[in-house]
């Protein structure tokens, strides 16, 4: 089956055509249009400007992967969570396409796009039951996929999502957005423990996360203290912080649901120190447990893990008429 992704959730125009089987998935052909270099200007996403690059963007690079390639079977689109602006751009084109080549379209969660992103890696496929937690710069939230399709949210963030906590204080900083992968850069040769920043809720019972705190202490910190460290001591100090609130909460889902796989996705997945904690943790104390997470390019926002996550819903013949689709800024996968 070949699937048409489509992806434009926040501030990457993805298109992506994906060769789908039981056997796993292989990209015909893909291309992104990031805003990046647009939105660092205002140190973060501006949504006006957004869903103007992405009206621009969307017809060009469909245009563009479809040369040379056969007519998709499906079309995947992400339909939410995510700006509006964004989100109305993505499924218009695919309600076009939808009726004017007579193809059934599927709406997918973004967040269900993430946590598939795992398996267009070659012999990565999950296992379930499975925990998924997905860090990006718009969610943090821990997921128990029972079984493909059936979700559970265990927990997520009360404020602040964690990829939102490294580009606020990477501001605070003057460091460029998006502040992430910056901040994990300096902090590779600095102390961990050169300041003791808190870890909030880490350790309540529940597996919700809040990150609002963490970023006013680093504001506290700077206000009082800046220049005390060096920059490279400060970064690993709060990348420290966040990634043991992050592993602590997911390892304890781990812990009491002894799941067959724990799936890391989303943006702040790319960090290095994250995936290389949860490696050791899971290998050593959780050995049955099959750890994924996806390859860096991967990581982002992308629209080949749309088409994935279309692609076990097109099995279960969960399409969605051309006249029906309507984007949904804040559709939750779980309730
Ligand atoms: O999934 P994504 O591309 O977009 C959203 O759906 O939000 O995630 C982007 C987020 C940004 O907040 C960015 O700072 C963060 O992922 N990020 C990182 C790293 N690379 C990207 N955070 C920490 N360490 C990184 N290496
Ligand atoms: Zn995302």
């Amino acid at each position: 089956m070949i699937i048409l992704g489509i992806e434009s959730s926040c501030d990457d125009t993805s298109v992506c055509l994906l060769d789908c089987s039981d056997k796993g998935f292989f990209v015909l052909s893909e291309k992104t249009a990031s805003q990046i270099e647009v939105h660092k200007k205002y140190g973060g996403v501006v949504p006006e400007i957004a869903g103007r690059l992405h009206a621009e963007k969307i017809v060009p690079l469909i245009e563009e992967i479809l040369i040379d390639q056969p007519r998709p079977d499906v079309i995947a689109v992400t339909a939410g969570p995510g700006l509006i602006t964004g989100l109305i751009v993505g499924t218009e084109a695919a309600r076009a396409l939808s009726y004017a080549w007579n193809i059934p379209l599927v709406a997918v969660n973004h967040l269900e796009g993430h946590m598939y992103s795992v398996e267009l890696s070659v012999n990565q496929k999950i296992e379930y039951p499975a925990i998924a937690l997905v860090a990006s710069g718009g969610h943090t939230e821990i997921t128990l996929i029972k079984k493909p399709g059936e979700y559970e949210l265990l927990g997520h963030t009360k404020d602040d999502a964690a990829g939102e906590c490294f580009d606020k204080v990477a501001k605070l900083l003057n460091l460029p957005y998006p502040g992430g992968p910056q901040i994990s850069k300096l902090a590779e040769t600095g102390k961990i423990d050169a300041i003791d920043f808190p870890r909030p809720m880490m350790k309540d019972t529940n597996y919700d996360f809040s990150f609002s705190g963490l970023k006013t202490s680093a504001l506290y910190w700077l206000q009082k203290n800046k220049g005390t460290v060096s920059e490279n001591d400060f970064c690993a100090s709060f990348e420290q912080a966040i990634v043991d609130v992050l592993v602590h909460k997911t390892i304890k889902a781990v812990k009491e649901i002894n799941p067959k796989t724990l799936i890391l996705a989303g943006g702040v997945s790319a960090n290095k120190k994250l995936r290389e904690t949860f490696t050791k943790i899971i290998s050593q104390e959780y050995p049955e447990t099959k750890f994924l997470f996806p390859e860096l390019k991967n990581c982002m926002d992308n629209a080949a893990m749309i088409a994935v996550a279309g692609y076990y819903q097109a099995q279960k013949g969960n399409f969605t008429d051309w006249d029906k689709i309507k984007a949904d800024p804040n559709w939750h996968l779980t309730n």
